[in-house]
């Protein structure tokens, strides 16, 4: 099937009692034992219907054989490390991942007693400098977070599988509408189902796919560390999933849209969208991505103080933190995703204090654009 009628059909148990379509809230946590199925349920073992329904359609849309949902994309990123490494192993990690992913992985895995080597830059040779004989795992992100540059996921993955590591890739950014990295070698997807996969701001949930036999062992650890999705997070995640193709087309297009705009304006010092052909990645983005994703990041002329103005006299477009629901969302990184780190790291990565991360809507094009333009000539 195509993605379309996945998120339509795929994952669906219908109320047998009722005769109606959609897959009900299964509420209980006390189930009948034995139960029918010789299985036990609970809702913590992520094995009810409503639980199974939307980590059936993710599973599906990523081209993986099993999927599971989690009750953030920190539970689905965290649980994933801590089940495939252990004391004494070493993993991979690129530098510009998510800062709760990157403060995890610098300060949490030590303490466990494994080590991590982050390479100095995404290309492929820089990474695989980094592999050590205890290397047991390959992470990174594509595009990133907030200037939406691209890693090579095919070279990538080769790496890994050259070496018999387990590769992982966050691909909140992408979805798998236009992205599917285990078509091309990756091993493990994980998402912050709280952004696209979601959709409409009201959840916060996370996702895993990968293959059975690696899924046994996230499985397992998810029932020891505890991170399962609710069951009216689930109801919700399943609905929203059923317009997710619809969703992110509109939002590739309106973001295309946008980054144009801002091109064209001289208040905008850089654009960072992966569908301009001025973007650095942009014969990669073409390569191995199907739409370029709702994310433009960019640098505007003058100080902080004019950037605030210029936010100021927004009003479809919101100042707000988080990412990938149907309004359209700004912030600053410099003092949200990438708050920690000093100015210094900050500029060698090129977020500066006028860097501003839009997150675009479904909203009429027109009407995000009007907003921009009249909120330029409102603060100039
Ligand atoms: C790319 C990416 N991965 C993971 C996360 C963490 O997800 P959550 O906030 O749902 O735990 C985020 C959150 O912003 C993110 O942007």
């Amino acid at each position: 099937m195509k993605d379309s009628t996945i998120c339509i059909h795929e994952g669906s148990y219908p109320d047998a009692n009722e005769g109606g379509l959609n897959t009900p809230l299964y509420l209980s946590t006390a189930h009948l034992f034995p139960h029918p199925s010789n299985e036990i349920r609970y809702p913590r073992y992520s094995n009810t219907f409503t639980q199974r329904a939307p980590a059936e359609k993710i599973a599906a849309l990523e081209h993986g054989e099993k999927g599971l949902v989690f009750s953030s994309g920190m539970a689905a990123i965290t649980t994933v490390f801590l089940s495939l490494l252990e004391a004494g192993d070493h993993c991979v990690v690129q530098s510009d991942i998510y800062g709760g992913t990157r403060r995890f992985v610098a300060q949490d895995l030590a303490r466990y007693g494994i080590s991590v080597g982050v390479p100095e830059s995404n290309d492929p040779a820089a990474v695989e400098r980094e592999i050590t004989s205890r290397t047991k795992l390959l992470y990174f992100e594509t595009p990133s977070n907030p200037l939406l540059r691209l890693v090579d996921i095919e070279k990538i993955a080769r790496i890994a599988g050259d070496h018999g590591l387990v590769s992982v890739i966050d691909n909140t950014f992408a979805t798998p509408i236009n992205q599917k990295p285990l078509d091309m070698g990756v091993d493990i997807t994980v998402h912050s189902g709280t952004k696209y996969l979601g959709g409409h701001s009201d959840i916060a949930c996370g996702a895993v796919v990968s293959s059975e036999r690696l899924m046994e062992r996230i499985a397992d650890m998810q029932k020891s560390l505890g991170g399962s999705l609710d069951c009216f997070s689930c109801f919700l995640l399943d609905r929203g999933l059923k317009t997710l193709p619809l969703r992110v087309q509109m939002q590739n297009k309106n973001a295309l849209t946008v980054a144009r705009a801002l091109e064209r304006s001289d208040r905008v010092r850089e654009v960072h969208y992966p569908g301009l052909e001025s973007h650095p990645d942009h014969d990669l983005a073409r390569r191995q991505m199907k739409g370029f994703g709702g994310i433009v990041a960019f640098t505007l002329e003058g100080t902080l103080s004019e950037a605030r103005r210029f936010t100021e006299h927004l009003s479809v477009i919101k100042g707000a933190i988080s990412l990938g629901g149907v309004e359209s969302i700004l912030c600053y990184p410099f003092e949200t995703s990438h708050a920690q780190l000093g100015p210094k790291e900050r500029e060698a990565m090129g977020i500066t204090e006028t860097t501003l991360r839009l997150s675009v809507g479904i909203e009429d094009p027109e009407d995000i654009v009007a907003d921009i333009e009249g909120a330029f000539a409102a603060s100039s």
